[in-house]
């Protein structure tokens, strides 16, 4: 599948381009942690610099409105002239926009303090869209979500995808028809989100393997004692799933016990005060052999904790994706990408994707609200 990209418009000099960019990123103590969608959304914000257009940046960040792209805005100023307004339809927002001198930018403050973007108001749509020229969407990982900045805008101006955003689709398209023997490799945790790709997946790659949190659901289901594990309340629809003969699920655990310990277990070992934390070294190895057998590899979420420091396995498959060569590898979700980057490991993986759940809708429903709303007319 292919979207309109902004490569192919001509003309930028002058013109003002409304960007929605992906710039939901890691902060700790108002400092970026992870620049991966940073860099990814440079692409778009250099080419625009470069053409000489005049660029008004909206996104969003974390949970709360009250959240600040400020973080965001410090990294962004080292590389583009760019100035930072926190109220888009304010007096200091016109004024900064009628200051513009062609190849400079305005990042806007996140976009959620107004209740209208996630409500998809379109008076708040029509707003935005006064303010530019085109429209581009260069926000994948935002783009499942009904909202003003990805659905409402493209509806009253000119519109493409930014050059990752139309990266984005041009590779995940890959993961929708992946070459045999295909291996698909999902971790993380709510089966009740991943249902969908699971049935997906289960349908198109030849073998599945389940970690993390996900994989305590399906071993629950299938009878195992998973103890104090994370675990989802009544996942529907996995009686259908956990059975199916694609599917490959851990065989041994890394424990926390009852008296804070840690262990190896076997899963007919697992006890009721156990606390899974990683898949166990035998897992890790059937995973990784799988891996080493797979032509095309998609991959999205870590095999245990590791935003809590059970990142071994997760590392161990990472390594083992990374040294093959001319095989298809696509991963994907932002605690996968991290763990490949803290490795260094980013450019021996064929695509990383910007999109956690955004990649796996993508896959599972082969598009998003966000790229259908560009290729209307
Ligand atoms: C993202 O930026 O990763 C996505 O938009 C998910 O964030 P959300 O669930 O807050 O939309």
């Amino acid at each position: 599948m292919q979207v309109p990209s902004i490569l192919e418009v001509k003309e930028l000099c002058g013109k003002r381009v409304l960007v929605r960019a992906g710039l939901n990123v890691p902060i700790k103590d108002g400092t970026v942690t992870n620049q991966f969608r940073i860099d990814a959304a440079l692409q778009t914000l250099r080419h625009l610099h470069h053409e000489g257009a005049r660029t008004l940046i909206v996104g969003h960040i974390g949970r709360e409105p009250e959240e600040t792209l400020k973080p965001v805005f410090e990294v962004l100023r080292g590389t583009l002239p760019i100035s930072f307004v926190e109220d888009i339809f304010g007096d200091e927002a016109g004024r900064a926009i009628e200051l513009m001198k062609d190849g400079d930018c305005i990042l806007f403050e996140n976009i959620r303090r107004y209740p209208e973007e996630k409500a998809n108001d379109e008076e708040f749509a029509r707003k935005l869209a006064a303010l530019a020229d085109l429209y581009v969407n260069d926000a994948f990982s935002a783009s499942h979500r009904v909202h003003a900045s990805i659905v409402g805008v493209p509806k009253f101006l000119p519109h493409c995808a930014g050059i990752h955003c139309a990266d984005e689709v041009r590779e995940l398209s890959k993961g929708l028809r992946p070459e045999s023997p295909s291996l698909f490799v999902l971790g993380g945790a709510k089966f009740e989100t991943k249902q969908p790709i699971l049935k997906m997946s289960l349908e198109t790659y030849d073998n599945v393997y389940v970690g993390g949190a996900l994989a305590h659901d399906l071993l629950r289901a299938r009878g195992v004692e998973i103890g104090r594990s994370l675990a989802s309340d009544n996942p529907q629809g996995i009686e259908a799933i956990k059975d199916h003969p694609k599917l490959t699920l851990p065989i041994d655990a890394i424990v926390e016990t009852g008296e804070g310990k840690k262990a190896i277990r076997t899963l007919d070992e697992l006890t009721p005060d156990d606390r899974i934390l990683d898949i166990g070294p035998m897992s890790t190895r059937a995973v990784c052999e799988l891996a080493k057998e797979s032509q095309s590899i998609l991959w999205n979420g870590p095999l245990g904790y590791y935003e809590g420091g059970y990142g071994a396995s997760t590392e161990t498959l990472a390594e083992v994706i990374a040294s093959r060569t001319n095989v298809t590898s696509i991963v994907g979700g932002g605690d996968t990408v991290a763990a490949i980057g803290a490795l260094g490991l980013e450019k021996e993986f064929t695509f990383l994707s910007t999109g956690g759940g955004a990649m796996l809708d993508f896959l599972a429903d082969g598009s998003l609200v966000g790229i259908e709303a560009l290729k209307r007319a």
